[in-house]
Parts: structure tokens; sequence; C-alpha cells
């Protein structure tokens, strides 16, 4: 399926405005178009670039425009109802195909307390051994964009790179929120906020055991990676997860998490020395939208320079996703950052993390496993060690684990024998003996 187009006769669920795009995020651009963002030969070269690796993510399955479009009954629901419920015919994605899917719209919380609507989608495993329930792990997904048409349950695989994959073949029913503000467009996506990430998270698992009645363990568990992993971290310190009603949270796992987006911006431009090379770089104007999306939209970013902020109107004008978004600040100096301080000067930068970050000091309700690769070129290693010296500091019990020479994604697989087991106990109700530990592993050859 990767790569390869999948059209099924959709045109009627098309708006007429992409009646030529299966998706909404398949479009194209003249030079006269992007111009007009002073995005010159080189930009439209990085952007065709950006584009092409978007489209990959969703491997041309098409955007069913109808289920994303708000639920009729949205205004009268409350947090946790299902409003949409849909099986995925499985033949359709790549996934592993004893799974069953399904995609649901549920009503979430927002930044004022106020109602959203969210998508979702549930794989169950093939079978249970008698007299046990499929154990429930609610998955946060890592960055992804921030459009409305950058949504994973919308990609042949749920964007799936070693993710929300492992737990499925390891047996446990999954529910991956898409996060507000992808796939619906009620509001604007609030990216690498762990605040409100943790509120789409937490409530997918209510949703999820609204769909399926009776069906999952009491106890669940959360995992994330990257943005999701800031997720699973603000969850750990969200006083929802103390509650019954979403049945018994009890820990999360969270790989090469982005707790606290100023530090991550200032260390990682410290290592690279603001050369613009840094991979993180990529990541800043969709930060810049982060930040947007819980101030008036057309709040001027301060750690932006004004070229990179009139390109990154093309991230909506084309509904870019995490490469096209990357991409369109890409030729500028210093990847469109202001100036070389221009993050440790970011008022923004500093109220956002301390506004919806996590690790900022607030107490923790459950154990919490954090996995980071030491080579990590998105998620600076010394970014997630200052979260974790500062959870510890509230008396919260984290285990960090480093891994030596490993990016960003290669973390994921290499700790399953860490994290696995961590999640398998917390299961099995053994009482947590965690306290506050740093542990760096060493790899087989060496490092
Ligand atoms: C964009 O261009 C590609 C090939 O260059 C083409 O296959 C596709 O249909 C075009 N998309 C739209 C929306 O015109
Ligand atoms: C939001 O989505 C609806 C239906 O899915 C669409 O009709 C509408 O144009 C979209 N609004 C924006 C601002 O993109
Ligand atoms: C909303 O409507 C759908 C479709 O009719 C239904 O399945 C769902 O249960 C309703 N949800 C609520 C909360 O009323
Ligand atoms: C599921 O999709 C496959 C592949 O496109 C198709 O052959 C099959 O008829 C579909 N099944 C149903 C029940 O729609
Ligand atoms: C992390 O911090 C140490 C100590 O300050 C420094 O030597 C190292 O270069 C930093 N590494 C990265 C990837 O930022």
């Amino acid at each position: 399926m990767r790569g390869t187009p999948f059209f099924i006769g959709l045109c009627s669920l098309l708006s007429s405005q992409f009646s030529h795009a299966a998706r909404p995020n398949d479009l194209n651009f003249t030079a006269e178009e992007v111009e007009k963002y002073g995005c010159g030969e080189k930009c439209q070269a990085n952007l065709r670039e950006g584009m092409k690796t978007d489209r990959e993510i969703f491997g041309g399955y098409p955007f069913d425009h109808d289920f994303y479009a708000i639920a009729s009954n949205f205004s009268d629901a409350k947090p946790g109802d299902v409003l949409k419920f849909e099986p995925f015919n499985v033949s359709t994605l790549s996934i592993p195909p004893d799974l069953t899917a399904y995609r649901i719209q549920y009503v979430s919380t927002g930044m004022d307390g106020e109602n959203v609507p969210a998508t979702a989608f549930i794989t169950l495993p093939y079978m249970t051994y008698p007299g046990q329930k499929p154990r429930l792990m609610a998955f946060a997904h890592g960055t992804i964009g921030v459009t409305s048409s950058c949504a994973p349950s919308s990609s042949y695989n749920f964007y799936d790179y070693y993710t929300w994959i492992m737990l499925a073949i390891a047996g446990y029913a999954v529910v991956g929120t898409d996060y507000t503000g992808l796939g619906n467009n009620y509001t604007a996506h609030k990216y690498v906020n762990c605040v409100l990430n943790s509120e789409d998270t937490y409530w997918s698992v209510i949703a999820a055991r609204r769909a399926f009645p009776n069906t999952f363990t009491k106890r669940w568990a959360a995992m994330g990676h990257s943005q999701g992993g800031g997720a699973v971290w603000g969850l750990s310190e969200n006083p929802r997860v103390t509650g019954s009603e979403s049945g018994e949270y009890i820990g999360g796992v969270a790989l090469a998490p982005s707790a606290r987006v100023f530090d991550l911006s200032l260390e990682s431009a410290k290592y690279h020395e603001l050369s613009g090379e840094a991979a993180s770089a990529k990541f800043m104007p969709l930060i810049a939208k982060g930040i947007q999306a819980v101030n008036p939209p057309s709040t001027k970013i301060d750690f932006l320079s004004d070229a990179a902020e009139k390109r990154s109107e093309l991230i909506d004008k084309l509904q870019l996703c995490l490469q096209g978004s990357g991409s369109v600040t890409e030729d500028l100096p210093l990847a469109g950052v202001k100036s070389p301080t221009a993050f440790q000067n970011s008022d923004q930068l500093k109220d956002f993390q301390k506004k919806y970050g996590a690790a900022q000091g607030k107490k923790a309700f459950r154990d919490l496993l954090v996995l980071q690769g030491m080579a990590d070129e998105t998620v600076n290693y010394n970014a997630t060690k200052i979260a974790y010296r500062a959870a510890c500091e509230a008396g919260n019990s984290v285990r960090l684990s480093l891994y030596p020479g490993l990016d960003h994604r290669p973390v994921l697989t290499a700790s399953v024998r860490e994290w696995m087991p961590w999640l398998d106990e917390r299961f099995r109700g053994v009482a947590s003996q965690q306290k506050c530990v740093m542990h760096t592993w060493k790899p087989l050859l060496g490092e």
C-alpha cells in the first residue's frame, strides 16, 4: 500500500474546493502562487520535496471529509461521548492483518474547558486468553503536522513508524487519538501542548470504553512518542487520572518526549550553535503555530523572522503536514529563526512552556518511564534531563533511561525490552518500587 495511490470512488465525499485531490494535502502549487509568500526557487524545490514526503505518510489513503466533519449531535454531548463510530475495512490498510480497526469521533475538552470534537482510531487484538480482557493502551502520536488534513487516522497505517503497532502486536487494544484540530477543524491543533494533548488522550480512553462497553481491562496505561511523549508526561500530571471514570490509570511510557519546548529549542540551538542545520529548526514553524493556537491567531511570533512568518502562511494554504511545514523556511538564514539569541529571549516560548509544558513542578499522580536517545536530533537529551530533574524535584517518580548513539526514532524499538515489561508489570498489578532514577545503557557494539 505504501506510496500507492488508493482512490476508491470517493469523489462524492470530497468538497468541491479540492475536487481533484484525494486528500486536502494533495495539492500542487504554481511558482506565482507561492512567490507571493516570498517562496523563491530554492524554497519551491524544498517545498515540493516536503510535500512529496508528506504524501508518503498517508500512502494515498483517501481523506473522508464526511467522517471528519462535526457530528450533528456534538452540541448536546459531554466529554468522552462517542459521536461517530465506524469500522475500517482492514484490507484497505497496511496494519497487522489479524487486527480489527475502527474510528470514532468523540468529545474532548479545549483550552477553556469547552467541549471540542476529536477523532481517534481503535484497534482490537484477534483474541485474549479465556477469562481475560484485552488490556487497554492509549497511544499518543508524535508530530505529524498542525493542519486538519494531517490526521493519523486518515493514514494507511495510522502513522505507524514502529509505534502503536508494537502495542497491537503485543496484544493490547489501542486507542490512538488524532488530537483536536487534526482531522476535524473545529479548533486549531494544539501542537506540543502537553496539557491539552493529555486531555485528548484521556477522553479517548473513556470514548473507547463507551464504544466497546465491558470489553477492556479496568486498568489502562499510555504510551507516546515525541509530541505524544509530552502528552503522556502531561497525563501523569493531569488530576483526571486519579478518578475512576476512565478505569484505573496505571502509568505512562514517554519516548523522546517534547515536554518543555523552550528548553528544547534552547538546548538544541546551543548544541548546533544555531546553524540552521538542526533537524529541530524544522519544527520552529510548527511550534509557532502551537503558540498561535492558544493565542489570538494573528499573534506575531517573537522568534521567527518576518520572512519566515510570511512563508508559514503556506502551511495552512497548502495544508502542509510535518515535512512540508518544515520545508517552507529551510533555505532562510538560521532556518527562519530571527537571531542567534531569539530563543533565549522569547517570552512566548517561555510562557508557553510554563503554561502548557510538562515537568513544570506539578505533582504527578502515576509513575512515568522516559526513554531517550542521546543522539536525538529532534528532542535534545539535555532538555529531557532538565525535565527529569524538574519532575524529581517536585517529588514525582520518573525513571529516565538514556540510550547512547540513538536518534529520535530508533529509540522506540531499541528500548522495547525495557518498556514492554514495565507496562506488563503495571498491568499485572506489581506494586511499583520506582523512585527517581537515571540510567544510561551500553549498546552491544559499544559507543
Ligand atoms: C499534482 O501533481 C501530480 C503530479 O505532478 C498529479 O499526479 C496530481 O494529480 C496533482 N494534484 C492536483 C490536485 O492537481
Ligand atoms: C472545516 O471542515 C468542514 C467539513 O469537514 C468544511 O466544510 C470547512 O470548509 C472547513 N473549514 C475550514 C476553515 O477549513
Ligand atoms: C450521536 O449520533 C450517533 C449517530 O447517530 C450515535 O451513534 C451516537 O451514539 C450519538 N452520540 C451521542 C452522545 O448522542
Ligand atoms: C475491503 O477492501 C477490499 C480491498 O479493497 C475489497 O476487495 C473488499 O470487497 C472490501 N470489503 C468490504 C466488506 O467492503
Ligand atoms: C549535553 O550537555 C553536555 C554537558 O553540558 C554537553 O557536553 C553536550 O554537548 C550536550 N549534548 C547535546 C546533544 O546537546
